[in-house]
């Protein structure tokens, strides 16, 4: 119960962080903390050194309490119970058939991280591009379709952690009582189904930052929290982990006249940038220490791509996400180019002595 917790607390952890990063911008936002945590902690059974540590940090751990293994052991009970008809839960990973990991990386990630294995031949670009997208599909029952948009020639590895809910209200709406009605967005006013409502729901109102909270309980062990701020920017910067915590322990149930959206949303994002402003960046660069992979390769991850949708009807909500990490050789690409292209001088000199044997100014190799 408390590794759980530990998995709860670090995904929400991870909210703040990335909201402070995706939350900037004027558009929707809608993520799985838990897809990107377990896909950072698969990638961390393979990293090393400071790549490590900066993964484990990230992640919310701390090193001194808690071991790779505990971790593994955490997710495995994640993941494990997870399993149910209206959610799933898993990740994969896709190698090339050229490559060979660490098969103590592949035997951690099928143990507990209960990932499914794949060859593939990451040259023919799309293809492999094709499998990995039918594979997300297949598993968030058609709602993430293209997670990968294109693939690095170097990619050697690709891991996936997707997530896939559906769950029935326990009280529904009465689809005859949804109107059309307006939502006032930014800069606009918007025509939406609205649906509504007239029941005992749980609702608690933070006077510390002015917003209410509706609890709207699925027919099973999930939930959903809507909040509903004065001030977005200020609900933004306040939420935390404990916030969770004491809304559902203070809610009272009271007779409200609820109206609630329907909607469908979609969203894609490149994480790249967020992990490393989360203090990720050895990962991505010729630092990357990910020798628990493979230790005769120089790896690095090339893109971290993240993919959610929610859909919220009267009958209850559809929510899916996917996380994927590409894996590539960077002996090719990491070195830095320098390339005499243009005009530039020679000299040749007697090594230890300055001597300086002959000197020149290349303006065109071909006279
Ligand atoms: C990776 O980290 C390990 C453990 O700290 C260290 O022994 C090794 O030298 C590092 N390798 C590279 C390539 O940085
Ligand atoms: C990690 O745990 C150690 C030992 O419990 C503690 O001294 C240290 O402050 C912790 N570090 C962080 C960043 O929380
Ligand atoms: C909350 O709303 C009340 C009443 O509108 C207002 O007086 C107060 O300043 C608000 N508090 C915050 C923290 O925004
Ligand atoms: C909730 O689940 C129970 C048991 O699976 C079922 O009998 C009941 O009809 C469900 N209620 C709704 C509103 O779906």
């Amino acid at each position: 119960m408390r590794q759980i917790q530990i998995i709860i607390t670090l995904s929400l952890r991870n909210v703040d962080s990335c909201l402070d990063f995706l939350g900037t911008l004027p558009k929707n936002i809608f993520f799985s903390p838990v897809s990107v945590s377990t896909a950072l902690a698969a990638l961390s059974v393979g990293a090393r050194g400071e790549t490590h540590r900066q993964l484990f940090s990230g992640l919310g751990f701390n090193s001194s309490q808690l071991t790779q293994t505990d971790v593994d052991q955490s997710f495995r009970t994640l993941l494990q119970t997870a399993k149910s008809d209206d959610t799933s839960k898993g990740t994969a990973v896709f190698v090339d058939n050229r490559f060979k990991p660490q098969p103590e990386f592949l035997e951690v990630l099928k143990q507990s991280y209960f990932a499914e294995g794949f060859n593939v031949d990451f040259t023919q670009t799309t293809e492999s591009a094709d499998t990995i997208n039918k594979y997300v599909e297949t598993k968030t029952n058609g709602k993430i379709d293209k997670l990968v948009e294109s693939l690095d020639e170097n990619t050697v590895m690709y891991l996936i952690s997707y997530i896939y809910f559906k769950g029935r209200w326990e009280t529904p709406f009465d689809p005859q009582d949804t109107r059309e009605d307006h939502f006032h967005a930014p800069n606009a006013k918007v025509p939406v189904q609205m649906m509504y409502m007239e029941e005992d729901v749980d609702v608690y109102y933070d006077q510390a930052i002015n917003t209410s909270v509706l609890h709207l309980p699925f027919n099973g062990t999930h939930s959903m929290l809507l909040m509903l701020p004065d001030d977005m920017a200020r609900l933004e910067n306040a939420i935390s982990p404990g916030h969770v915590t004491k809304w559902l322990k203070l809610m009272e149930s009271r007779k409200y006249e609820i109206y609630v959206p329907k909607f469908s949303i979609k969203t894609s994002y490149k994480l790249n940038n967020v992990l490393t402003e989360m203090g990720m960046a050895d990962m991505f660069s010729g630092c990357a220490n990910l020798t628990g992979i493979s230790e005769g390769h120089q790896l690095a991850v090339s893109e971290v791509v993240h993919q959610a949708t929610l859909d919220v009807d009267e009958a209850g909500a559809t929510a899916a996400a996917a996380t994927g990490f590409g894996i590539m050789l960077t002996s090719y690409v990491m070195y830095p180019v320098l390339k005499f292209d243009r005009p530039f001088m020679v000299m040749i000199t007697e090594r230890n002595i300055e001597n300086i044997l002959f000197m020149g100014k290349i303006i065109n190799p071909n006279i």
